[in-house]
């Protein structure tokens, strides 16, 4: 077949150049178009094989977006999408059913993304169907193997969505995009709708299948503990643009961006002897502004405190500024400025505030201790960390400790 995707084992699985997504709007009886809402706004990253890359960044900032344009389930206006060497950019429906079985998506809601007319064996089914799949052993029995796999039992074969937790059908909705082995597979906050107990389950899930079948994920998430529990490397991104792409321990350990510094400072250092590492909270003052009409220069420069004339004018390129890490900047932290010379704004002290960590609780009083090993977030960095080992990776999520009141209810949520 001419459509067959080659496979290589060299070079990243997945690589992003300049990619973009412009939403028009129309407006009046001839739906002229007036604008566009700019969602994701020309970003650069690669997924290298068997990683997890994480993505955060505020509501609206693009995120589901650019896992829509990766997983082709929207067409981009711009840039290139690479998968295992291919160039899937533009692919048509039928150029992509082929690769429909190596890239997957699960859905944030386990609640709608399930037909409730449909029994469980029939959804999970479906990828066999759809594809002309006939697995050894036919494909019931394949289906009922997927849901032990997944923490259900084959007896939910017959059963409806309805019959289910939240839990249980999250389950469901992994069990549908791991029915025909894919080798990439974007979740877009595949736990956010779950309760706190129910989360650390599934992401523990998550976390054996991908050692088990050798997966590799790219994981959306607005949680900061979810993210700094499943991924290697993390994408920050800011209305459209990914601003810092790093290993997950020096992301939240030295963070260079200050988008990054600023929401870093968020997170609630797990290891009580190093609560007094955490010097300050830093709370951004101004809303996000509209991707319809985002800030010229630097798209942060509103709401930084360390904006200069020239980050109103010019758009910081996404740099190398340490190896494997990569800020979109003019005057990082914990690096040198990359227009030297210049000073704030006066107007860029307004832009946060500034909360003492002796304010907070969590300097006090120690939050309970999570589950399993977590990296330690600090707001004051050092040097830069090494990258993460194996073992380190997080194989538990502990439920957010909620610890520090500046954050409103739950501080690593955004
Ligand atoms: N189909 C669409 N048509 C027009 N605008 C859209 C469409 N889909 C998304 N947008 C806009 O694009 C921007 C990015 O949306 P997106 O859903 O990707 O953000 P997000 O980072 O996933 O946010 P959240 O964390 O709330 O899920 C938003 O301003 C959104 O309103
Ligand atoms: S480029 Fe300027 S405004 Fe943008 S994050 Fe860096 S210092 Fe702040
Ligand atoms: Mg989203």
């Amino acid at each position: 077949m001419t459509n067959e995707p080659t496979r290589t084992d060299s070079g990243p699985l997945l690589k992003v150049e300049g990619l973009v997504k412009h939403f028009p709007i129309k407006k009046g009886l001839l739906q002229r178009q007036v604008g566009a809402v700019k969602a994701v706004d020309g970003i650069d990253f690669e997924v290298n094989r068997g990683e997890t890359l994480g993505v955060v960044g505020e509501s609206g900032c693009g995120k589901s977006t650019m896992g829509r344009l990766i997983t082709r389930l929207l067409e981009p206006s711009g840039g290139k999408v690479e998968f295992d060497g291919t160039d899937i950019t533009h692919l048509s429906t039928g150029g992509m059913r082929p690769l429909r079985r190596d890239i997957q998506m699960i859905f944030q809601d386990p609640y709608g993304s399930l037909n409730p007319r449909h029994t469980i064996g029939s959804i999970v089914s479906a990828p066999f169907r759809l594809q002309g799949v006939e697995p050894e052993g036919g494909v019931k029995k394949e289906v009922q193997g997927l849901l032990e796999r997944v923490g259900l039992s084959p007896e939910h074969y017959n059963r409806y969505p309805h019959e289910f937790s939240g839990g249980q059908r999250q389950r469901v909705g992994i069990a549908r995009a791991l029915a025909l082995k894919p080798r990439l597979v974007v979740a877009d906050e595949p736990v956010s709708a779950l309760d706190v107990s129910i989360q650390a389950q599934v992401v523990n899930l998550l976390d054996d299948l991908q050692e088990e079948l050798g997966l590799t994920y790219v994981i959306i998430a607005h949680d900061l503990s979810v993210i700094r529990h499943v991924s290697d490397r993390i994408a920050v991104m800011y209305l459209g643009k990914i601003v810092e792409l790093a290993d997950r321990t020096s992301l939240y350990e030295a963070p260079m961006h200050p988008y990054t510094k600023a929401l870093m400072s968020a997170v609630p250092v797990p290891d009580p002897r190093r609560r007094g590492a955490r010097s300050e909270r830093i709370l951004l003052k101004g809303d996000v502004p509209s991707p319809i009409a985002p800030p010229s220069g630097c798209r942060f420069h509103t709401r930084c405190w360390k904006a200069t004339q020239v980050c109103t004018t010019q758009e910081p390129p996404l740099l190398e500024l340490a190896p494997g890490r990569r800020v979109a900047c003019h005057h990082p932290e914990n690096a040198p400025d990359q227009v030297p010379g210049d000073t704030a704004l006066a107007s860029a002290g307004e832009a946060i505030e500034i909360v003492p960590a002796a304010k907070s609780p969590a300097a006090k009083s120690p939050a309970p201790e999570p589950a399993a090993p977590v990296a330690a977030a600090s707001v004051e960095p050092a040097a830069p960390a090494a990258a993460p080992s194996a073992e380190d990776k997080g194989r538990a999520v502990a439920p957010s400790t909620g610890d520090d009141p500046a954050a409103g209810e739950d501080p690593e949520k955004l």
